[in-house]
């Protein structure tokens, strides 16, 4: 159970391409735990469109297998299985083309008042063609809320085209774009430690602090999505979006209050504030990487099916952000594929004590570490005395929070993103979803490094596997007398 269940109104979500693997693996699980907890409640409808030739038991079916798969079995007691089946029915729709959207409208016709939520789950080409229809289709309300997901665009005018899309047939205040990062509970409550916490406003800015580094590290390569990855790559895929998100909460002012527009208002600001990196920094601020092959697993470029690919799977790159709160306190961030872990933190490295009085010890800095997955907590790195009659010897020790246990015998389990998203979009509670400008300012900040990286034809460096990406990325920390904390 999660604590303090607030129900939501009875809905209807369409999801288009609901037997796709993210309704399979996420959105399915997601809406079936709601249930569970009674937060969605049982009379709301959930409809899977799709091409295929499917029918309501058939879309329960493919459901059932998979709750079977990724929700442990104590969580499926047959009641609720059968409760959970009954709220879904499918109908076969032509994204592109017209059939289908009559028979959409007559099955969601009798409920005109309810929250009306349609996830694109979908290629981004066919967001414009589907938003077309839903609005032909009279499904376009006042009610009606409008659900997609990355890739939004794969640079700044793909972006713009995209928006451009959605804008004609929605307003603004009906989109909910999705970055599944936002949804994370421990990246939530990097805004409760930031703003309900005084103790930590007064030295959040460049005068106290360091530098700051943001690493999200995954184990696994890329594997049998290489292909698809390969026309990406780790700025697009994770930096353009997850990173510059967790940088806009860490970096943001105080909103005046936890309001969509506050909120997102100071994450633009910050985006906007960024130092571009012209082609004169590239070489020295940013990183790419394509990970070897070893006993872990085939190189990166058999994964992606090119022995020339360019694309990388690592990136680190030093951002700076142009305002009085971060002048001088530098960014790093770092993501990459077949690291040495799955590892993401946020970690906030205050400057050193001006002086030691303590003879021959020197005092390092705190470090505040926001682990964002695994083991969700905090961790504060202090310098106390090292225990014993042997003088005053200093050593560092972790004060240390882990949020399952700090929190243990509340009832709170960390819900998976996607619950908490999707309930938000029935809420209409836009937050946690980036804005059409943020998602545009965040890629005319990426544009030009892409744009320099494929100017000078250099190839990403490569990586062992199960390392900590390629030496240049030491280096880039160690120009600046600095350390990359470790992968762990
Ligand atoms: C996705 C990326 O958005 O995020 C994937 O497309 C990446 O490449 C994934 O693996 C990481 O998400 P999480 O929640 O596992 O950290």
């Amino acid at each position: 159970m999660v604590a303090r269940i607030i129900p939501v109104p009875s809905f209807d979500l369409t999801v288009f391409g609901g037997t796709g693997d993210l309704a399979r693996r996420k959105l399915i699980p997601a809406l079936y735990r709601r249930m569970r907890d009674g937060q969605a409640p049982r009379d709301a409808r959930i409809l899977a469109a799709a091409r295929s030739d499917l029918d309501d038991a058939g879309f329960r079916a493919m459901a059932r297998e998979a709750l079977e798969e990724h929700v442990p079995a104590a969580e499926r007691p047959a009641e609720d299985m059968d409760a959970f089946l009954a709220m879904l029915g499918y109908v076969k729709v032509d994204a592109m083309g017209t059939e289908g959207w009559d028979a959409l409208a007559e099955r969601l016709a009798d409920q005109p008042d309810r929250p009306r939520a349609f996830y694109l789950s979908v290629a981004p080409s066919l967001f414009g063609p589907i938003a077309e229809r839903i609005a032909g289709a009279g499904l376009g309300g006042p009610n009606t809320r409008i659900v997609v997901e990355k890739p939004l665009g794969r640079d700044l005018e793909g972006a713009r085209a995209l928006n451009a899309q959605l804008a004609e047939h929605f307003d603004e205040s009906q989109l909910y774009r999705i970055d599944h990062y936002l949804g994370k509970e421990t990246v939530q409550n990097l805004m409760a430690i930031r703003f309900a916490n005084a103790l930590f406003e007064p030295v959040w800015n460049a005068r106290h602090i360091d530098h700051v580094q943001i690493t999200v590290a995954e184990s696994l390569g890329v594997g049998g999505r290489g292909e698809y990855y390969d026309r990406s790559g780790a700025m697009r895929d994770m930096v353009q979006n997850h990173l510059m998100q967790l940088l806009c909460l860490t970096a943001m002012e105080p909103p005046n209050m936890f309001d969509p527009d506050a909120v997102r208002d100071e994450k633009l600001k910050v985006i906007r504030a960024l130092d571009p990196i012209g082609p004169g920094h590239i070489g020295t601020d940013t990183v790419r990487g394509q990970y070897r092959g070893g006993p872990l697993g085939p190189s990166y470029v058999e994964d992606a099916g090119d022995p020339d690919s360019h694309t990388e799977c690592f990136v680190a790159l030093k951002a700076e952000i142009s305002n009085w709160r971060w002048a001088g306190a530098p960014f790093y961030l770092r993501t990459g594929k077949r690291l040495r872990a799955r590892m993401s933190e946020i970690a906030i490295q205050f400057k050193a004590p001006p002086h030691s009085i303590f003879e021959g010890e020197t005092c390092h800095g705190n470090t505040l570490v926001i682990r964002l997955q695994p083991d969700e907590g905090i961790t504060l790195k202090m310098t106390v005395k090292d225990p014993g009659p042997g003088g005053m010897r200093l050593i560092e020790t972790p004060l240390d929070m882990t949020f399952a246990k700090a929190l243990e015998g509340r009832g709170v389990s960390m819900p998976d993103a996607y619950e908490r998203l999707i309930m938000d979009v029935i809420r209409g509670d836009q937050t946690l979803f980036m804005r059409g400008d943020e998602v545009e300012a965040a890629w005319a900040w990426v544009d030009p490094i892409i744009a320099a990286w494929e100017h000078s034809g250099a190839h990403p460096q490569p990586y062992d596997s199960g390392g900590s990406g390629p030496e240049d990325a030491l280096m880039l920390m160690h120009r600046d007398g600095r350390r990359w904390r470790e992968i762990a």
